[in-house]
């Protein structure tokens, strides 16, 4: 369930026409709904309400200060990878008590600023790693609460870039080694046992290898409760979305069709897991991104040109990889739809932003209704994994991006100034004239 609908002709995001956004802020312009946000949020939390439970919003799929602060409204925690994620969420008004960190390579000033700002938990991804939040922790005389990621090696079966947890990936500590590591750290005076984790994937579309997972972890997870007296087990992220057909999602009972009826809903993976997770007896934390943020989001783009060459229809935007960079780096599809619908025919159109790559492409040969020069096009399902992997590759800056809630509008990104670009550069003394 998402805001972003056709009323009449126009394309609406909650109460305010795309159009009229895009010719108020200009574009490239990344819209996010969010009544879209708070829906989804609320929608998985009343899923998983039959376990004790928190939800951390996946910091990486979307760090606007704007969309991290609807989700701090609502008690979310977040799980954060960098010093700046952490940073970000406090900008937010997030309590960093509530972050979880993760990823295969903090830094020590990053340990420090977490431990200083007292995060929930460090999600620790080598014995390396546990060796140094520990001595950290003993430098600033505290004791530092981890989780160990546990890699269980179950396929996701997801794009080959975003399966995380299979002996192929770096992530994680090997199943059948992650006992004796609790053991070791528990020898470790400056850490604190706290949790364990595990994170399979990106996009599943499927229950089943959560469920294969989960069934795996949940016995090692009793044993280091009964060993350890750890609090909570983090089941990571991962729930999928619907790409294609974001828009009928929309529909209040899409789901219930036969297409939404194999979707993956916060619904059918409680009621697979949680009997998992209830005997246990822990904590459930959970890291969702995309499941929040991804559909609360939409790129709008303006048409430069239309160019026919021999057999194709070439529409080039204003938009591009640097903006969006999904489709060029996973095959990713995102549906395409024009801000103001008109009747006529479809024809198979490639629409490509302006760098200089073939890989800037958004999709080929898809079927679209003709448009010309000055229209609006929408990219939808755009609210995650977009703006922020952003780049201002070919030094094309940063798109705003604005938050709609009913018929109000905040621009939460100014477009970033062309000068700013370079702010940061300089030219070396000996060059200078
Ligand atoms: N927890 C951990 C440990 C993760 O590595 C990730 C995502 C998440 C949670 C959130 O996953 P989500 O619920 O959003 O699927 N850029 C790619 C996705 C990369 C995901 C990386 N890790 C894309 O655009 O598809």
């Amino acid at each position: 369930m998402h805001h972003f609908h056709y009323a009449g002709r126009q394309l609406k995001c909650e109460g305010l026409s795309l159009e009229t956004l895009a010719k108020r802020f200009g574009t490239p312009l990344f819209v996010y709904s969010q009544a879209t946000l708070t829906d989804h949020y609320r929608r998985l939390d009343t899923a998983m309400s039959g376990v004790d439970h928190q939800i951390c919003f996946a910091v990486k799929s979307n760090s606007n200060l704007g969309v991290l602060r609807v989700l701090a409204s609502q008690s979310s925690g977040f799980d954060i990878v960098s010093g700046g994620e952490l940073r970000r969420v406090m900008a937010a008004g997030g309590d960093p008590r509530q972050c979880v960190f993760a990823g295969v390579g903090k830094t020590e000033e990053e340990i420090r600023l977490a431990l200083r700002h007292r995060v929930y938990s460090f999600n620790v991804e080598s014995e390396a790693e546990l060796h140094r939040i520990s001595r950290v922790a003993a430098a600033l005389r505290c004791r530092a609460p981890i989780a160990l990621r546990v890699n269980p090696d179950v396929d996701a079966r997801t794009h080959a870039k975003i399966t995380t947890g299979t002996y192929e990936n770096k992530f994680g500590i090997a199943f059948e080694t992650v006992e004796s590591l609790y053991a070791r750290a528990a020898r470790l005076p400056n850490l604190w046992l706290r949790g364990v984790q595990m994170h399979i994937g990106s996009q599943l579309t499927s229950v089943t290898p959560f469920e294969e997972a989960v069934r795996k972890v949940v016995p090692l997870a009793q044993r280091l409760k009964e060993r350890h007296g750890i609090e909570f087990f983090s089941v990571g992220g991962g729930i999928g979305i619907v790409y294609q057909p974001a828009l009928e999602s929309g529909q209040a009972d899409w789901w219930k069709s036969p297409a939404g009826s194999k979707m993956l809903t916060p619904e059918r993976y409680a009621t697979r897991l949680l009997p998992l997770l209830q005997s246990v007896g822990l904590r459930v934390l959970l890291e969702p991104g995309r499941f929040i943020s991804g559909n609360a989001g939409a790129l709008l783009t303006r048409v430069e040109y239309v160019k026919r060459t021999g057999r194709k229809t070439f529409v080039i935007v204003d938009a591009a990889m640097n903006d969006l960079v999904r489709p060029a780096f996973y095959e990713a599809y995102h549906e395409i739809v024009p801000t103001t619908r008109r009747p006529g025919p479809v024809i198979p159109t490639d629409v490509v932003g302006p760098i200089c790559e073939s890989g800037d492409t958004f999709c080929k040969e898809r079927p679209l209704p003709r448009v010309k020069e000055g229209d609006t096009l929408a990219l939808l399902s755009a609210g995650a994994y977009g703006s922020a992997m952003g780049s201002t590759y070919n030094s094309r800056p940063l798109a705003a991006e604005v938050l709609v809630s009913g018929s109000k509008v905040a621009e939460v990104r100014r477009r970033q100034a062309l000068k700013d670009m370079w702010k940061d550069e300089s030219v070396p003394t000996w060059l200078r004239v």
